[in-house]
């Protein structure tokens, strides 16, 4: 169990200035914040820390077909990404940017120190260049086989099927991922940070995290013991951080480096605003630091920045506690944004949904120790039965019932008892997010929700309001109380909703807490998120009888004789053998079939259409075969089998 003190550091996964959020990159950042509202609410100095991930190829790549520069560009995204998160009510206490100043000097710093205390050398390396683009092709433009797994688009970098952390040269096949040619190998220069070196110092430190679990303790652990391998940190790019040292004025930090340094940047902006020192977060020991982040983020945040923190010395206060999250995946396909699948976080925001129940299915979905997958289904049921249901229903009906036979509150003693048992499970609700056991907080705040409906139900007060209105009186003062401590315990995970039930325990404002939404609506939604290729229903024909249908008779016929038409162009003249009889066949196939390659084939005919007669021949049968919008294929038995078999 996480012993918290007093000034707690919160910061979750940088995220990347190119693409505006999905709701599973919402996943750590949301975490973040319910876990910080709650430390918050607990009366603790805690900062919850975040910024834009900004520096890197893809970022140049971007505001290039934009005509923008890199640093215009990463300005507008954050800007996006800032409102998108503000809507969500994400409440950042700084969210900074990694392109500015004081990352550049915070960076530079830490790499002077890592430099000469030994553990950055210089190795002249062969990097992929690719001639038809001419350029390095960064880690990420390089795909292949990854050699790990054999996953055959492995990025140049990591590769997403094993998680594996490469480096392009080691893939099998490289390709371009750009124009698909196999880049060259041309020798540079380049720094790389001793990972083998820092290895004793990083296996200390993992080892002594007692209470970290899973991926985030497991996955280094396994790291180390496979053996860490030295990690280039400088990159043939403008934008990010220079390097500073001679000979490197045209390379800056490879993106990975400067970004966890974005953390301290911010805290540093942010205690500037605040007229603090923000060494006193990052250099003592009075902290507990949290960070929050997805599965893929582990191996950079438990080996190679603390690696780097620790090869820096000065006792940086590394990370105390790390929770990672595994996906939420988009159900039944991929979160895309160019293929308009999976609902993105700018998507969720022009919908009818508040905020609050996009988090609040969040962190009931939370992948803790396994992927999970967004349903529109599900979300509709947890809007319906959860927030309607249960928490709606429990606070309206009070509400509304109290307004018409009370007018105020009743000012008589709650129920002890009963509050007692509700304080009992808030109590299990505080144990479980001092844990980081967010999910299991939620529940414990619904199982109040539910415990309240049972009592409001079982007491009756609209009969009571008649019979005995000192017991109606009571239910609804313990009511009342209970509304409070729902309003707690709701507020870290649905904060505006949290603010409404204060305002209306006051008798203003009342009106339902969220709109049941409706199963057709959901199925459109369904509809609307699931991509460009819509699943349409065949366009059929109407629909016949059965008995209609087994009036065709349909046989297995045997083509014996083909010659043209003598008066239409397009049509062939065939003979048909169906074992007892030979009947003659018109057939428009002459763009699609020589004659040689009908002559002895099997065929589908239906034999009793009635003959029709074509420029001076007549056609006994039908040939079938698929429709000649572009290519025509006839049908054919998958075996040879018996001429005039029947076709059932
Ligand atoms: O994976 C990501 O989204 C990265 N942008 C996370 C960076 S975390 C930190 F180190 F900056
Ligand atoms: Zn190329």
């Amino acid at each position: 169990m996480i012993k918290l003190k007093k000034k707690i550091l919160v910061t979750c996964a940088l995220p990347y200035i190119n693409s505006v959020p999905h709701l599973g990159n919402l996943v750590p950042i949301l975490s973040a914040d319910v876990y910080t509202r709650f430390l918050r609410k607990q009366s603790n100095e805690a900062i919850y820390i975040c910024a834009t991930d900004e520096h890197g190829t893809r970022t140049e790549l971007e505001a290039a077909k934009r005509k923008l520069t890199p640093d215009q560009y990463s300005r507008q995204m954050h800007n996006t990404i800032k409102n998108l998160f503000d809507w969500f009510e994400i409440q950042f206490d700084y969210f900074g940017r990694t392109h500015c100043k004081d990352n550049r000097e915070i960076t530079q710093a830490a790499f002077l120190k890592l430099y000469k205390k030994g553990y950055i050398f210089e190795q002249e390396i062969t990097q992929l260049y690719c001639s038809k683009c001419k350029k390095y092709l960064p880690d990420t433009y390089v795909r292949g086989v990854c050699p790990k797994c054999k996953f055959e688009h492995a990025k140049g970098d990591q590769c997403d099927q094993c998680g594996a952390l490469l480096n392009p040269e080691e893939l099998i096949h490289p390709y371009c991922s750009e124009c698909r040619s196999r880049p060259a190998p041309r020798s540079t220069k380049h720094l790389f940070l001793d990972l083998p070196k820092l290895s004793p110092q990083i296996e200390r430190w993992v080892k002594s995290k007692k209470d970290w679990k899973g991926i985030s303790k497991n996955l280094p652990l396994a790291w180390i013991k496979e053996g860490l391998k030295p990690r280039c940190i400088t990159r043939d790019l403008k934008y990010g951080v220079p390097v500073p040292l001679k000979g490197y004025s045209n390379k800056v930090f490879y993106v990975w480096f400067d970004a966890p340094f974005g953390y301290v940047a911010a805290t540093a902006e942010w205690a500037k605003k605040h007229k603090q020192n923000w060494k006193n977060w990052w250099f003592k020991d009075n902290v507990h630091y949290v960070q929050f982040m997805g599965k893929d983020n582990v191996p950079f945040h438990t080996l190679i920045w603390p690696g780097t923190l620790l090869g820096a010395g000065d006792s940086w206060h590394l990370v105390d506690y790390l929770k990672s999250n595994e996906y939420l995946n988009y159900a039944g396909t991929q979160f895309s944004k160019s293929q308009k699948t999976g609902v993105f976080t700018d998507d969720a925001a022009k919908l009818e949904f508040p905020a609050d129940a996009w988090r609040f299915y969040i962190i009931l979905n939370l992948p803790n120790t396994s992927d999970t997958l967004f349903s529109w289904k599900e979300f509709g049921e947890v809007i319906n039965s959860q927030l309607v249901g249960n928490l709606g229903n429990f606070v309206n009906r009070t509400v509304t019932f109290t307004k018409k036979n009370f007018g105020t509150v009743p000012n008589v003693k709650p129920n002890a008892t009963k509050i007692n048992a509700v304080l009992r499970i808030k109590k299990n609700w505080e144990e479980a997010l001092t844990k980081v056991q967010l999910k299991k907080a939620l529940k414990f705040a619904l199982q109040i929700g539910d415990y309240a409906n049972m009592y409001f139900q079982h007491e009756q007060p609209w009969i009571t309001i008649k019979t005995n209105p000192k017991k109606s009186a009571e239910t609804i003062a313990t009511c009342f109380e209970i509304i409070k401590i729902l309003a707690d315990v709701l507020e870290p995970f649905i904060p505006a909703t949290s603010a409404k039930i204060r305002k209306q325990s006051e008798l203003k404002n009342i009106k339902v807490l969220f709109n049941k939404v409706e199963l057709s609506r959901l199925k459109e939604l369904e509809a609307k998120f699931s991509g460009k290729v819509k699943s349409k229903k065949l366009d059929t024909k109407p629909m016949v009888k059965f008995q209609d249908f087994a009036k065709l008779d349909l046989r297995v016929g045997k083509i014996i004789k083909v010659e043209n038409h003598p008066n239409a162009d397009t049509l062939y003249k065939m003979q048909v053998s169906f074992g007892t009889e030979k009947r003659q066949v018109l057939a428009g196939l002459k763009k699609w079939y020589k004659p040689a390659q009908l002559v002895d084939k099997q065929a589908i005919f239906i034999v009793n259409l009635e003959p029709r007669n074509i420029r001076g021949e007549k056609s006994e049968a039908m040939i079938l075969g698929t429709e000649p919008a572009k290519d025509v294929a006839l049908i054919s038995p998958s075996k040879k089998v018996k001429e005039g078999s029947k076709i059932c």
